[in-house]
């Protein structure tokens, strides 16, 4: 007896070492942990149960049946993230660089059913050189296996990709499909096809990192949701993220003691808005005084820096935050706010997320180059996806909304809840200046009566009151008490309930 325990224990040893000391040594060279390492600082300590150690590859093709290696290239089981049940597999580079074979994808597809089965999150860390190339389309089918499940997931259960070393041509198209995708700086990057088959096809020549590094996707294919300058740093920071999500579609927000008042009010809020109209302000200054303990995780940092998204708490309770940031191009929605929008608004609305808007928008931003590049559909994905929303929505209008973008973001029309001003509010259909133009173009070459005509536009329409005595605006607030006003709002809502008309899917402008 003591023999057979020994040897399952020797076996185990093996296969905690996948590709060996010298393939071990280099990962950490390259300044990377190993897979069975990242699991270790992601969970709970002690915390992880391993599955399908011993799995092995089938395949005979090119000396492949004399080089078998347990594991056969990912860890795969689940754990806790401060006591919250999560799934996970991660790629082990050290065994086959981490590539997909049949025996190592029906790993993973095990990993996504029990995770779908059990209502709980799966992460996966990867570090991978693609499809086993000696095994062909076993390969392939096994791609194939991992996105389905993937999309069948997709609502149903948070999906989060962390991308820590290459992931190419497979690889990339399960994390397309989850939630969140993170990398690692430096380390990490993700293309369809790699430079050498770049260059052969298009002449291009480019590297990794220019092609597919966390820089380009963090801010200009937006593929990426946030970047990390090692892998200890971006473990960490999954955990965090982990703490604001749902375990599922039905559970509900996970509560966390909170030990910051949600009366508390903020007096330096009564002077945020500057005198005058044009000037930016930090609208994160406001998110951070709103937040518990000022405690925000931010999605696409950036990307789109005119609208911020990502998730705070308000009494313990996640929420999502969608702000116009007016420090980058004045807060407007072009195409990629507007698509940055609609996706987080979506993951809210699916994961029962209540949604909180701050809004300061100026409109549309203009342009041929907008119009050529879809803004008509792409500002309607923003304004489908809170139309849709079914979760909590609370809105504080700061300043400007203006136009089509006052309906979008949020506004009573398409569903805003509990929708507050402040008496900075300006809402209306455009700016004073633009709309004197229009209506009182013959007097143009008239300078005292365009400033008196707009001095009277302003007194008329910049403010929120001609909003609220429609009842589109619920209350003209204090900048000060927006944190309790907020907090007493989403209280009020957390039984909110509504039916939608039976449908298979809508058909949201993609
Ligand atoms: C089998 C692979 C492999 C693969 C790497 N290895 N990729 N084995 N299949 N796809 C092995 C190497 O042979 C090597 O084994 C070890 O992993 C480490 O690889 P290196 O090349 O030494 O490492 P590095 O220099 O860091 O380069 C990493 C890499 C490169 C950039 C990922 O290995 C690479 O380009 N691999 C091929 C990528 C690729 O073309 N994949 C197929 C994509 S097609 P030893 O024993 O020496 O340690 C695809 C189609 C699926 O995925 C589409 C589905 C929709």
């Amino acid at each position: 007896m003591k023999d057979i325990l020994e040897r399952l224990e020797e076996r185990r040893a093996k296969a905690r070492l996948g590709g060996g000391v010298q393939r071990i040594e280099a990962q950490h060279k390259r300044g990377k942990l190993t897979a069975r390492e990242r699991i270790d600082l992601l969970l709970d300590q002690g915390s992880f149960e391993e599955f399908d150690m011993f799995v092995q590859h089938r395949s005979t093709d090119f000396g492949m049946a004399e080089t078998k290696i347990p594991g056969d290239g990912v860890v795969t089981g689940w754990g806790t993230i401060n006591g919250r049940k999560v799934f996970v597999f991660s790629k082990d580079f050290t065994v086959f660089g981490g590539s997909l074979s049949e025996a190592h994808a029906q790993k993973i597809t095990k990993i996504q059913d029990m995770a779908l089965k059990a209502r709980a999150p799966i992460i996966g860390l990867f570090d991978a050189g693609g499809a086993r190339i000696q095994e062909g389309v076993a390969a392939l089918g096994g791609y194939g296996e991992v996105f389905k499940r993937n999309v069948i997931a997709s609502g149903v259960i948070p999906q989060i990709s962390v991308i820590m070393g290459p992931c190419a041509g497979g690889d990339v198209y399960s994390p397309a499909m989850t939630d969140f995708i993170f990398m690692v700086r430096d380390t990490s990057y993700m293309f369809v096809t790699g430079p050498d088959v770049v260059k052969t096809v298009t002449n291009e020549i480019v590297t990794a990192e220019e092609l597919g590094g966390a820089k380009v996707h963090t801010t200009k294919s937006s593929i990426a949701d946030g970047a990390y300058d090692n892998d200890v740093e971006a473990l960490l920071q999954i955990r965090r993220l982990m703490d604001f999500l749902p375990s599922n579609n039905t559970e509900g927000v996970p509560e966390w003691p909170s030990f910051d008042d949600p009366s508390r009010v903020d007096m330096s809020l009564d002077t945020l808005i500057p005198d005058s109209p044009n000037k930016p302000y930090d609208m994160k200054e406001l998110i951070l005084k709103v937040v518990d303990e000022g405690d925000f995780f931010e999605i696409q940092e950036a990307f789109a820096r005119n609208i911020i998204t990502g998730f705070g708490r308000i009494e313990g309770r996640t929420v999502g935050i969608v702000a116009n940031q007016p420090m980058v191009l004045a807060g407007v929605l072009d195409a990629d706010a507007s698509r940055k929008g609609a996706r987080f608004v979506r993951f809210c609305d699916a994961f029962g997320i209540p949604i909180v808007t701050f809004e300061d928008v100026p409109g549309f931003l203009p342009g041929t180059a907008q119009e050529y590049g879809g803004l008509i559909k792409h500002g309607a994905k923003l304004l489908f996806a809170y139309s849709e929303a079914t979760v909590p929505l609370v809105t504080v209008i700061t300043r400007k909304a203006f136009g089509g973008a006052y309906d979008v973001m949020a506004s009573k029309h398409v569903g805003g809840d509990v929708n507050y001003a402040w008496p900075t509010a300006q809402i209306a259909v455009m700016g004073a200046k633009g709309a004197v133009e229009i209506i009182f173009r013959q007097d143009l070459n008239d300078p005292d009566k365009i400033a008196a005509r707009t001095k009277e536009y302003e007194d008329r329409f910049m403010s929120p009151f001609v909003a609220a005595e429609r009842g589109y605006i619920d209350e003209v607030i204090m900048p000060h008490s927006t944190r309790r006003r907020i907090a007493r709002a989403l209280a009020m809502l957390r039984t909110k309930k509504v039916e939608q008309p039976w449908k298979k899917h809508d058909n949201i402008p993609l």
